[in-house]
């Protein structure tokens, strides 16, 4: 542009943007300078506050970010999700709910930036990290590398489209984006600086070709890889000890700019464990610390919001779903109300605002929230009545084999009869069957638990043999991302030391969308068995509400056509939130779909999420009366760590063999201390490389808090630093030794471990002196008294 075009376009620009935005000045820049970031070539400390415009009803999208505001944020970072604007391979949708250049416009509008965070991976307890599943319809996909060049082309038309939707809203064309980022926390996956070089490139040339790029790791892994050009960020957790998080990274990088670019305000919630929670005190205490230091953040979540519909991810290994509920504990709640979190930041960041900032007053604009009088049920399908067309095939195969993506699955076919009662062996259940034999009830199995067996009776003759298979979220984090639902695996009837395949299968597949619910043959008979329940109700004032589902079983509900997520009775969330922008003054109209037998046809809806683990012991991984038996077991490792943030990596004398490893821990840093805690254990190959966890389980543990927040062993291979094994802290605190047992799936070579101590500013069960056991037999579990030590 010349420079009369350039002063003809400031002044169109300046005449057509409402007055807020006159404030803003056009064609700025944003960019990295000397250990600050620098906005028209001034020191500027990012305070940004991350939103998903999916996880908001699109009418609510600027009450949020007004609220932001006020909380004192000068940002608002997002996530674009690949698989909400590429449902099907190939159609693009950017519009409506998924007008994401809307949301950042209004961003805009109410006078802040932007950080766009486009993937194509990007975690966010989203269904397979945003990734879209009709790329598991290859069957060796491979992801987030450039060895699959399947994967690298359909994430270059992704980011294409996105470049195409907001480049134009970059900072230097007069918009409000202040940077982008490349990939997501790519260290915790990878070391290939080439592919985050092609993910970089592909962006820029996207059509981002001017603004600021970045990318975010840990303290841990950020030194893993290299890539030219991008900025580096690192995340951690309420209560992180700021001083040594930035550590390492400073450094490597003595001139950058420090920013935490998720600084988890809580996290997240998932099926059957307690709900998480993380207090203000230490929060508050890690921020103010940045603040002090002028290190920019951006808050996960400032508003977590809804997972609605089948969007919600799971974690893995040890496959834990994540709940449709993304309240998160975040400072503004899932209701879109300010809570105790948001006043205490806004009250701290009022100091801290950059030249020429202003903190607006809290706007009361916010919808009321609702009750809604208790639904009657009058209509029901049941599931086994309204079967769609089959599909044919030999063998049991995952849904996206048959073009569906979500949902429930039902596979049926008839087995033998036999004299004697018989096993059914289920693999890869993905991730939760109801097995049925002539229509009656056998039982289920629950990924989460790693079951794959049920007993099957001995029958006369030849009977149908029904598995409805449910998936409840694609893992989103590490390798085991590739999960492919139904039945991923083979099916085997075991008859004595006979086994066969099951195989000649009817397929019918249960999609999510709204139109299939509704065009279900219903009547006025109410069942009992998984089905679909169709109710009405009249409000006389719209609001917000949470849906009480605490008396259903487990399922899936849809109000005015729009799906509002999954229940599961087992908690932590007995509620679903309803928002009020999807109701109608008048009748509105609800079905629900529960495939565990549901026992209620009523439901009411409330002003508060409740919150109730119905306590499944079978998490817990030690049985009332087990106790571990060491005395004949003899360590290949007794050692003794440094009380030092980080990484510790202790070698064995010399490589040995096992498939179970023991981690007994005898002596904490702090001398009287009985509690044992660890972020994370890696063991290693020969090669030093550590082993794939893949396929690991907890066989035993002593020990394990999972009753004031979700701190069991499996957290140890959960790859989630931030979150950690701890024994019991509330109640009578049991003493050392303690002791954590792992079943690695197979015979190893082992050379070494490596370990990870808490890195929040809490140093309760820090390891000092700890044993390592390694053998090819399981470790002998006594059974005692009963009681737990
Ligand atoms: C990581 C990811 C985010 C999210 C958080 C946990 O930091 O980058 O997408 O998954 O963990 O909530």
């Amino acid at each position: 542009m010349n420079n009369f075009n350039r002063f003809i376009a400031i002044v169109l620009l300046l005449f057509s943007f409402p007055a807020v935005l006159r404030a803003q000045p056009v064609f700025s820049t944003f960019s990295v300078g000397k250990k600050q970031f620098e906005l028209n070539g001034k020191p500027y400390v990012i305070r940004a506050a991350e939103l998903h415009y999916p996880r908001i009803p699109r009418a609510y999208w600027e009450k949020r970010i007004k609220l932001c505001k006020a909380m004192g944020m000068n940002t608002i970072c997002i996530y674009l999700f690949w698989n909400l604007h590429e449902q099907q391979e190939g159609k693009f949708d950017f519009s409506g709910q998924n007008d994401v250049a809307e949301f950042v416009r209004l961003i805009q509008k109410n006078g802040m930036y932007c950080i766009v965070r486009p993937g194509p991976y990007v975690c966010a307890e989203w269904d397979m990290g945003g990734l879209p599943w009709w790329l598991l319809k290859k069957k060796d996909l491979e992801v987030r590398t450039l060895s699959d060049s399947h994967f690298m082309a359909r994430a270059g038309r992704f980011l294409r489209k996105a470049g195409a939707v907001l480049a134009p809203l970059q900072i230097q064309n007069g918009g409000n984006i202040i940077m982008v980022q490349v990939e997501n926390e790519y260290g915790v996956w990878g070391d290939d600086g080439h592919y985050m070089a092609a993910i970089r490139d592909t962006i820029r040339k996207a059509g981002f070709d001017k603004v600021q790029l970045f990318r975010c790791d840990w303290s841990s892994n950020f030194d893993r890889y290299e890539v030219a050009g991008v900025a580096s960020t690192l995340n951690f957790g309420a209560g992180a000890n700021v001083e040594n998080q930035f550590e390492k990274f400073r450094k490597i990088n003595p001139d950058a700019p420090l920013m935490c670019s998720e600084y988890w305000t809580g996290w997240f919630d998932q099926w059957g464990r307690p709900h998480e929670t993380r207090g203000v005190n230490s929060f508050i205490w890690s921020l103010k610390d940045m603040m002090e230091r002028k290190i920019s953040f951006s808050l996960y979540m400032a508003h977590g919001g809804t997972s609605f519909g089948q969007w919600s991810g799971a974690n893995a290994p040890w496959y834990a779903p994540t709940v449709s509920s993304y309240d998160y504990d975040a400072p503004i709640n899932e209701a879109g109300k300010p809570t105790d979190k948001f006043f205490a930041i806004r009250d701290l960041l009022k100091d801290y605002l950059n030249e020429g900032e202003v903190l607006p007053e809290v706007p009361d604009e916010q919808i009321s929230l609702i009750t809604v009088p208790q639904i009657k049920f009058t209509k029901y399908a049941a599931l086994f009545d309204n079967l769609p067309r089959p599909n044919k095939s030999k063998i049991a195969q995952p849904m996206e084999f048959f073009d569906q993506g979500w949902g429930r699955i039902l596979y049926r076919t008839t087995i033998p009869g036999s004299a004697s009662e018989r096993r059914l062996l289920i693999e890869g259940v993905h991730d939760y069957a109801l097995i049925y034999l002539d229509g009656k009830y056998l039982g289920k199995l629950d990924r989460r638990l790693n079951e794959n067996t049920v007993k099957v009776p001995k029958a006369a003759k030849a009977a149908r043999l029904d598995i409805l298979v449910e998936a409840t979220g694609r893992v989103n984090y590490g390798r085991a991302i590739i999960d492919r639902k139904g039945i991923a695996g083979k099916v085997v009837l075991k008859d004595g030391n006979k086994e066969m395949e099951v195989s000649n299968w009817n397929i019918y597949n249960f999609p999510v969308e709204s139109e299939f619910q509704e065009g279900l043959k219903f009547t006025t008979a109410i069942g009992k068995g998984p089905g679909w329940y169709q109710g009405s109700f009249t409000i006389d004032k719209i609001g917000d509400t949470y849906l009480d589902l605490s008396s259903w079983g487990k399922g899936m509900v849809w109000v005015n056509g729009y799906n509002l997520g999954r229940y599961w009775k087992i908690g932590p969330t007995q509620t679903m939130f309803l928002p009020g922008v999807w109701l109608k003054k008048g009748l509105n109209q609800i079905i629900v779909l529960d495939i565990e037998h549901g026992n209620s046809e009523r439901l009411q809806g409330v002003r508060q999420a409740i919150y109730e683990v119905v306590q499944d012991e079978s998490m817990l991984h030690r049985k009332p009366g087990e106790e571990l038996d060491l005395k004949l077991a003899k360590p290949v490792l007794t050692g003794s760590l440094p009380n030092e943030p980080g990484w510790k990596k202790v070698t064995l004398p010399a490589t040995e063999k096992g498939r179970y490893f023991c981690l007994e821990v005898t002596q904490s840093q702090s001398e009287n201390d009985p509690v044992t805690s660890l972020a994370e254990m890696e063991v290693l190959a020969a090669d030093g490389k550590p082993l794939s966890s893949l396929n690991w389980s907890v066989v035993y543990a002593d020990s394990e808090e999972v009753t004031s927040i979700g701190s069991s062993a499996d957290k140890i291979f959960d790859l989630q630093e931030s979150v950690i094994w701890q024994t019991q802290i509330t109640g009578k605190k049991p003493p050392l030794p303690h002791a954590v047992v792992i079943d690695m799936g197979r015979i190893e070579t082992v050379s070494g471990i490596r370990l990870l101590p808490r890195g929040d500013t809490n140093a309760t069960g820090i390891i000092k002196d700890f044993r390592f056991y390694l053998q090819d037999k399981p470790f002998t579990i006594k059974k005692t008294s009963g009681q737990l030590k």
